[in-house]
């Protein structure tokens, strides 16, 4: 028989969706992150659905200071083309925020599509099928690593040719996140970017339709 889960453990569930965050370098810790506990987290990706069970992604460790140091000089360049595309207070406010730990968390991960050389099965009328379906994989992953209370933060302020090179990545493979991982201090309770007046909470109102836009 298929396993059912309890409400107290629906609710863990309900909680770590609620209280993950988007961590960046001014929370990470010194704390090591061992290997058996990115395996964990790359266990949880790779049991990610996936467009036509292609399984389209591939993950790259890294704890390398030379590979983070090129990564974020790409990070440094793309933030301040970034930045120009606000004006006035905005652009104050975005200079001010942190957006990256790449130095500072313990390990990152860049998560690439492979895309499958032959047709996949679902992905025939929506190529992006592929794509979304390594964001499941990151989504999962994000998810396990706050109930080991690890923190991650996605950077995708980068020069995605410039990560590739850096990784001697194949032509093939498309970049879709790239993950600072590590122990924090604190989760904050709230995105960061809605505590800091950046971006409001959407309401339910405002994004769910019934029978249409209407
Ligand atoms: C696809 C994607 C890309 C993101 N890129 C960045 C980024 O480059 N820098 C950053 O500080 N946060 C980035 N974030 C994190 C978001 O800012 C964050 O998820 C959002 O503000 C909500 O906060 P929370 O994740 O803590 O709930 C990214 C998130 C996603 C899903």
């Amino acid at each position: 028989m298929s396993r059912i889960f309890s409400d107290n453990e629906s609710q863990t569930l309900a909680d770590i969706i609620r209280l993950r965050r988007d961590v960046r370098g001014n929370r990470f810790n010194d704390k090591p992150v061992s290997d058996t506990t990115i395996d964990t987290l790359l266990n949880a990706a790779m049991l990610a659905p996936s467009v036509g069970y292609s399984q389209p992604w591939q993950f790259v460790v890294i704890r390398d200071s030379n590979i983070k140091q090129a990564v974020q000089q790409t990070f440094v360049t793309a933030n301040a083309l970034g930045s120009q595309q606000f004006t006035g207070d905005k652009r104050a406010q975005y200079d001010a925020l942190k957006l990256e730990g790449i130095l500072e968390a313990p390990v990152n991960l860049a998560v690439f599509y492979q895309p499958s050389e032959t047709a996949v099965l679902g992905q025939t009328s929506m190529p992006e099928m592929g794509k979304f379906s390594v964001v499941c994989a990151i989504q999962n992953l994000w998810l396990m690593a706050r109930s080991l209370n690890i923190g991650v933060g996605w950077v995708s302020i980068l020069d995605p040719l410039k990560v590739k090179q850096a990784l001697n990545a194949p032509e093939s493979a498309e970049l879709i996140g790239y993950l600072c991982i590590g122990y924090v201090d604190e989760f904050l309770a709230e995105p960061e970017l809605k505590q800091k007046g950046w971006q409001k909470t959407k309401s339910p109102a405002e994004v769910i339709f019934k029978d249409g836009f209407n």
